[in-house]
């Protein structure tokens, strides 16, 4: 799959003409909030894990030497805490083009804080895009993040910025937080 999913994403309408749409925000979208919503409630999803495994060429780095970013990868019984913010449609044309960098809207379950549950919009950059990055250990994603930076800045912002964000949530992320503690070291 090429880059820049943003075509792709328009013609996927995963919520025919629904007025009003949940979006499940698990990386940047958890605290850089530049769109209006309706209303924004923490929320997880089950059997996804958040990991840096993707690869930034318009955010966080550049086509030559892109950042690495969050994508949710598939693991049975995982648990991954985000933010959840309810969407009119207008506001899917900006987050196709923040996304496009290889994620493609998905739909999953969310289950809220209080235990409700709702259908929820999900960008996900899967291993057939071709800025995706895959595994490596916590150290080298640290030091390859601490190397990177594109037109939305540093790349070490966006880690400690979610890392910031999930502590607040009181979310637990031992990949992220690994990662983070290695970042401080360096
Ligand atoms: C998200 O935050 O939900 C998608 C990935 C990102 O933009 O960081």
């Amino acid at each position: 799959m090429a880059h820049d999913t943003q075509t792709l994403n328009q013609s996927r309408n995963l919520f025919g003409d629904q007025q009003q749409i949940w979006l499940f925000g698990y990386g940047s979208l958890i605290y850089k909030v530049d769109f209006d919503y309706l209303e924004r409630r923490p929320a997880h999803i089950e059997n996804w894990t958040r990991r840096f495994w993707q690869g930034s060429h318009d955010h966080r780095g550049t086509p030559d030497a892109p950042g690495r970013v969050a994508t949710l990868i598939e693991k049975p019984g995982a648990i991954c805490k985000g933010m959840a913010y309810l969407n009119t449609p207008a506001v899917f044309d900006h987050l196709d083009h923040r996304e496009k960098n290889g994620y493609l809207r998905f739909t999953t379950e969310m289950t809220f804080d209080n235990g409700d549950t709702a259908q929820g919009l999900v960008y996900i950059a899967t291993e057939e895009n071709a800025a995706f990055l895959g595994p490596a250990s916590a150290y080298d994603i640290a030091r390859h993040i601490k190397s990177s930076t594109g037109p939305s800045g540093p790349n070490d912002e966006y880690l400690l910025k979610l890392e910031s964000a999930l502590r607040d949530m009181q979310a637990d992320d031992e990949h992220v937080f690994e990662i983070a503690s290695h970042l401080r070291e360096l």
